[in-house]
């Protein structure tokens, strides 16, 4: 197959081309001309976007999030970086729900729902989460400024309003290339160095249970095991956010090692979320 495109190839026609071709099961042609759209412009989102449609089939964060909140069935529930409310919408009445967004895109919120419109820093210094939720969150979601030292605060505050049983995702976490992996922004599609978190949790925190499901399009990380009174973190902030910040896009090797990943496949992850924590039924696996 030819796409007739030029030296100067246009981008457009490249994705739209792209995007068909992946409806058609030709994942390898759609991936090269992805690939020739970055090439050619690497701002313009659509190229990025399809390649991470190549890399990471299966379902999405969001579908992925929807099984995880029917598994953990949670009562309290704090997003980092609310956006358009995509996962907000996900929880039912009966979940008391706090987000946090400097600039939330967000008309009518329901009644369960309270979105504080501040950087999440600003936020944890002004407010006590366990008072605006009634209590340790069961499940909570990284999902704010995409910049390593942001995630490992952002980390670090949502660790002391942690109960035992609490699971805490972290989106982004699976990056596409160097370039949407850089720690200053140079494309519209950018996880930024979001994946240093791994690195620093696996070394600096074993205790911690952790795996990340490779799902489009960056990946979400699930921790478990989380201790509010564990201070490792806190108490080494500044060493820790420039020892990890400094690691070299290679660093990650082998992705299936370094990011611990779980096939994106709803019973491997079910079995794996109960292997870390057992006290939930088999029942929950089915996550419907
Ligand atoms: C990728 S969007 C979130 C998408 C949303 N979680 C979803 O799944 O639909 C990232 C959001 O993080 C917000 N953000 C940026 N810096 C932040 C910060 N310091 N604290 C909290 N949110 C932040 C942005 O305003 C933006 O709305």
């Amino acid at each position: 197959m030819t796409t007739g495109t030029t030296a100067a190839e246009d981008c457009a026609t490249l994705c739209a081309i792209g995007f068909n071709s992946l409806l058609a099961g030709d994942v390898e042609f759609a991936r090269e001309l992805f690939s020739r759209s970055v090439a050619q412009d690497p701002g313009y989102p659509l190229g990025y976007l399809g390649l991470a449609k190549c890399r990471l089939p299966g379902p999405g964060y969001i579908e992925v999030l929807r099984r995880l909140i029917a598994l953990v069935r949670p009562a309290r529930y704090v997003e980092i970086g609310v956006e358009r409310g995509a996962v907000l919408g996900l929880f039912p009445s009966s979940t008391r729900v706090v987000g946090i967004d400097p600039e939330p895109k967000l008309r009518q919120l329901p009644d369960n729902v309270t979105v504080y419109d501040l950087p999440s820093d600003d936020f944890f210094a002004a407010y006590n989460l366990a008072e605006l939720l009634g209590g340790t969150y069961d499940l909570a979601f990284i999902d704010g400024l995409h910049e390593f030292r942001q995630v490992l605060r952002d980390f670090i505050n949502l660790e002391r309003f942690s109960g035992p049983e609490s699971v805490l995702l972290i989106h982004d976490c699976l990056p596409l290339d160097r370039r949407t992996a850089a720690p200053e922004r140079e494309t519209v599609f950018w996880t930024g160095d979001v994946w240093k978190i791994i690195a620093c949790l696996k070394n600096e925190r074993p205790d911690l249970g952790l795996f990340t499901i490779p799902a489009y399009p960056a990946g979400l990380c699930v921790v478990t095991g989380l201790k509010a009174d564990n201070l490792v973190l806190a108490d080494n902030y500044s060493r820790l956010a420039e020892k990890y910040r400094a690691l070299d896009y290679d660093a990650i090797g082998a992705e299936s090692d370094f990011f611990s990943l779980v096939a994106n496949r709803w019973p491997e992850i079910a079995a794996r979320l109960r292997e870390l924590q057992p006290g939930r039924g088999p029942a929950d696996e089915r996550g419907e």
